[in-house]
């Protein structure tokens, strides 16, 4: 067991006291960092990269080298267990993500089986081993997939998508066949991620980033209710340590204390809502990790400074907090803008802290 040099992020998931608010991004390892770029070039493809845990291992750790992040994240992709399913997934260029065979009837669906984790996605738990031991001890790592509804909407539309015509047409009119396809996924994303924490993630975090396109009644019936079996069939302990479970439903603002009640230990919060409101939502039932705008990043380095201030401010003092941004870094920022956006969190969040443990 290597000791963990930065466990603030641990703490801060767990609630409990840290010296200042960690900080880490979605999307970290990507192609705003001309780093990322070159070794994906090197790779081939996307898939190459998330396919090879060398390279994979490479990208993950570029972005510690430039920031003082507190969080590593696994760099491989959502799509991984559809594609080991058998749906063929490729990433066209520009394009986004496809699949050759998508999902179009109830025997599509029948005839899906839940992938062997150190089986078809042996590549994702080698990297995450190699992973753990580049690190040793630097910084958590993070595990993640997608949830099952998410994962059904790439499967049943084939890719991405602006209107969800095909998998909310088979939600509205097979709902057994929907329960079937997102019921496997269940079972699927749970042993990939109790593989990913065997194989040594610290947490683990869950994307749900379609859930925001569902009905309230929807999103409980089709999304939440399958992240919640997730949670309770999760192996949350490692090395003696406990892993917290992060559950992040882009658009979901409205339904974080339904989340909190699935008894993970985080929520993931998006720009369109303030921290204020969505701590006095969960209360002290689980932290919260957000919620910047990504977009803030083009803006000017004082802009930027001041955007983390109000973000630190609306969360206020105590503890609970991981900063982050609210989706993805986007592909055009200047890396130069992130440096500034993390120092300023670990600058501006001291104030927040003292006397953490008995003042919130
Ligand atoms: O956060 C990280 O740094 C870890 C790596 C990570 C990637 N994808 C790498 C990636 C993670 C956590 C993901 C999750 C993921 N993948 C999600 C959920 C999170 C979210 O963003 O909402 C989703 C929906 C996907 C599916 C996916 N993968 C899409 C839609 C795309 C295309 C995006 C685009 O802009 O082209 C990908 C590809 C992808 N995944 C890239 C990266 C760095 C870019 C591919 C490239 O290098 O060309």
């Amino acid at each position: 067991m290597t000791e963990l040099k930065n466990d603030r992020f641990l703490k801060a998931l767990l609630r409990e006291p840290v010296d200042i608010t960690p900080v880490w991004m979605m999307r970290q390892a990507g192609r705003y960092l001309p780093e990322y770029r070159a070794t994906r070039e090197k790779a081939g493809s996307f898939m190459d990269l998330c396919m090879n845990p060398e390279l994979a291992c490479e990208v993950t750790i570029q972005p510690l080298e430039r920031y003082p992040l507190d969080a590593a994240i696994l760099f491989s992709d959502i799509l991984t267990i559809p594609d080991a399913m058998g749906l063929e997934l490729r990433f066209a260029q520009g394009e986004g993500p496809k699949f050759d065979k998508p999902l179009t009837c109830k025997a599509d669906v029948d005839a899906l089986g839940v992938p062997d984790p150190e089986g078809e996605l042996k590549y994702v738990m080698d990297a995450v081993r190699t992973i753990r031991k580049e690190l040793a001890g630097r910084v958590p790592l993070i595990g993640f997939s997608g949830s099952p509804w998410t994962l059904a909407t790439y499967m049943v539309e084939g890719g991405s998508t602006k209107e969800f015509g095909k998998v909310k047409g088979m939600m509205f009119d097979e709902p057994q066949t929907m329960h079937k396809l997102l019921d496997t996924l269940a079972q699927s994303v749970t042993s990939y991620l109790n593989a990913q924490i065997a194989a040594g993630a610290q947490a683990v975090m869950i994307f749900d980033t379609w859930g925001g396109v569902l009905t309230p009644r929807d999103y409980k019936e089709f999304s939440l209710r399958y992240m919640q079996q997730i949670v309770d069939g999760l192996t949350r302990e490692n090395d003696g340590r406990k892993v917290p479970v992060v559950l992040f439903s882009k658009g979901g603002g409205g339904w974080l204390k339904e989340m909190a009640q699935t008894g993970c230990d985080a929520l993931g919060v998006d720009w369109t809502l303030d921290l204020a409101d969505a701590r006095a939502m969960v209360g002290d039932q689980v932290a919260l990790q957000g919620n910047m705008d990504p977009s803030i990043l083009y803006a000017k380095p004082e802009r930027i400074e001041q955007e983390v201030k109000t973000v630190l401010q609306s969360y206020g003092k105590g503890n609970g907090h991981v900063f982050n941004l609210g989706h993805g870094i986007h592909q055009h920022i200047n890396p130069d803008n992130v440096g500034v956006f993390v120092n300023a969190v670990h600058e501006h969040s001291v104030k927040y802290h003292e006397e953490s443990s008995v003042e919130r």
